[in-house]
């Protein structure tokens, strides 16, 4: 019989597990579960002998895969996969996997709840600003941006994307307005959400220059990665300029800088929140327990990121 272990640091809900049991099992194979572990140590345990892995942004790096002396497949049950090794996964015969779009609509949501409480002020009795007729930026237009859109001009905002690799005509059909470069987006936006993946090309591209393209108000909403942040130089710039926010789902590497020098300017969740309702958890964990069986049964590849 096979074994799927779900390895999640940060658990799904009962109701995903649930959910994603019943995939398994009527698969005609075992689930098994480690969550909220604290040490590598345990996680290299419990994949000794699965042959199929969910995980979230748990990190699958080499030490995990040579531990993994059965595993053919992991599915990281979210859209980012900068947490798998991608190259030690090839190397290893083990297919990786992702579920885009599975859990966008909550990250798209969590943008604006952020939002809102940066320009009404964390809700400290002062005065405060409105999102209607303000413009945002949506810096990749592929999953989240769609719904970040989506909601965007609900809230009656002028929406604006730039994405190479999406087409002006797609953009332009779901109501959004391309632009045609990353400098002209930041010109152009108050405020900017984040929805760029973390890789050689992004790290740290979110630099002052183009911080400091945007115009007074700003609001910079991170749901994507905090390596594609250049952190110092975003203090520099929020030292300089004291109308600019930055709220993040992600904590930055120096977020004692901003406790210490920007207080009522910036916003941590604590731990990475966007994908973390009963929803997602149920889309992504059910998305990705089909994906493993499915593969198991059929060979099925559809999701595989690596080559
Ligand atoms: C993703 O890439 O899907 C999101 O960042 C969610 O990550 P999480 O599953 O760790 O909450």
């Amino acid at each position: 019989m096979k074994k799927v272990l779900v390895a999640t640091d940060k658990p799904f809900s009962k109701v995903a597990i649930d959910q994603i049991r019943s995939v398994v099992e009527n698969a005609g194979c075992k689930l098994e579960l480690l969550e909220k572990y604290t040490s590598e140590a345990e996680l290299l345990a419990a994949v000794e002998d699965v042959d199929g892995l969910i995980v979230r942004s748990d990190i699958v790096n080499s030490n995990v895969l040579n531990a993994a002396k059965k595993l053919s497949i992991v599915v990281r049950a979210g859209a980012g996969y900068d947490n798998l090794d991608l190259a030690a996964c090839t190397a290893k015969n083990v297919v990786a996997m992702n579920t885009p779009g599975q859990n966008s609509n909550a990250v798209a949501e969590l943008v604006f709840g952020m939002l809102i409480l940066a320009i009404r002020k964390h809700y400290n009795g002062s005065t405060g600003s409105e999102l209607r007729g303000k413009s945002i930026g949506i810096h990749a237009y592929g999953n989240v941006g769609y719904y970040v859109g989506l909601i965007a001009k609900g809230f009656g905002m002028k929406v604006y994307a730039f994405d190479p690799f999406v087409s002006a005509d797609r953009m332009k059909a779901d109501g959004v307005e391309p632009v045609n470069s990353v400098e002209e987006l930041y010109k152009t936006c108050q405020f900017i959400s984040l929805h760029i993946p973390a890789n050689d090309a992004t790290k740290k591209s979110i630099n002052k220059k183009l911080l400091s393209l945007m115009p007074k108000g700003a609001v910079l909403v991170n749901t994507a990665r905090k390596e594609v942040i250049n952190e110092d130089e975003l203090v520099a710039l929020m030292e300089e300029r004291s109308d600019f926010m930055y709220v993040s789902d992600i904590i930055p590497g120096n977020q004692a800088i901003f406790e210490e020098k920007f207080a009522g300017r910036y916003f941590f969740t604590p731990k990475k929140m966007g994908a973390q309702t009963e929803e997602a958890n149920v889309n992504a964990g059910v998305a990705a327990a089909k994906q493993i069986v499915n593969f198991f049964k059929t060979g099925d590849e559809t999701y595989r990121v690596n080559k």
